[in-house]
């Protein structure tokens, strides 16, 4: 049986006071019975703060990003074993965001992947269409291509230890969420991509839905074989809306 996952992706909001607030919010609300996980992902410089706030209990936190090396002349990024010592339990790899506006490539986000597990953290590796490629038939493709190039590099027994996430693009902050169905058609794509070279891996990797997730739409998403929690971007940022989806996850 998967752990259900449900991850908040604040991405470049807030403040130390407001997310200081909101981690607080957050953590007194949790449901005490919650059999599934919870996390947020929280800009660098509030890495800190998440671990003071969190260290001890059931809220995991992670970083957004790394970068692909392990140290060097590489001014302004961060490396994963600067992002671990804070705590840190997951990073994102790959979202949308960083392959559209940074000029991630496969290749890049792979490299990212890697050097996430080198140093213990567990790469939630975001992949997803953009609604042209869906609305020209290629869904399938692009998923599977982006899954792919971890899988040819870092090797299945890589997704073991990590959890994949599906956002397409066009479900991004739009307010236009996937159906369940259109959601579980790619979930159960991207599992049995990953089961053709490793039945078991392919069984237990948990595989996030994100997109336009809000209270009134996550059960229903979440009641889906495949969707195994979500990626949560806008409604992450409201306490409420946040625990609306993490009691929606069970
Ligand atoms: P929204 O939930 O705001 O659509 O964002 C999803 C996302 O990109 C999470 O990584």
């Amino acid at each position: 049986m998967r752990r259900r996952l449900v991850a908040g992706n604040w991405k470049m909001h807030g403040s130390l006071a407001a997310n200081g607030a909101l981690l607080l919010d957050v953590l007194d609300g949790l449901p005490s019975e919650a059999k599934g996980e919870c996390a947020v992902c929280v800009p660098f410089p509030y890495l800190a703060q998440a671990r003071d706030h969190l260290a001890g209990t059931p809220l995991a936190w992670g970083a957004q990003n790394l970068s692909e090396h392990a140290q060097g002349a590489y001014t302004g990024e961060v490396s994963g074993a600067m992002v671990a010592e804070f705590g840190c339990r997951y990073v994102l790899v790959g979202h949308s965001e960083r392959r559209a506006l940074y000029g991630e490539t496969d290749a890049v986000v792979a490299a990212k992947f890697m050097a996430a597990q080198r140093v213990g953290l567990v790469p939630i590796l975001c992949i997803g269409e953009t609604l042209e490629q869906r609305e020209s038939g290629v869904t399938a493709d692009v998923v599977g291509g982006q899954l792919d190039a971890v899988l040819d590099m870092a090797g299945v027994e890589a997704l073991a230890n990590a959890v994949v996430a599906y956002e397409p693009v066009w479900a991004i902050g739009t307010g236009r969420t996937a159906s369940p169905e259109q959601a579980q058609e790619v979930h159960a794509l991207v599992r049995g991509r990953v089961s053709v070279r490793s039945e078991a891996i392919g069984a237990g990797i948990r595989v996030l839905y994100g997109g336009s997730v809000k209270p009134q739409n996550a059960a229903e998403l979440f009641s889906m074989p495949d969707i195994d929690g979500g990626l949560i971007g806008g409604a992450s940022l409201a306490a409420a809306d946040f625990l609306g989806i993490v009691r929606a996850a069970g």
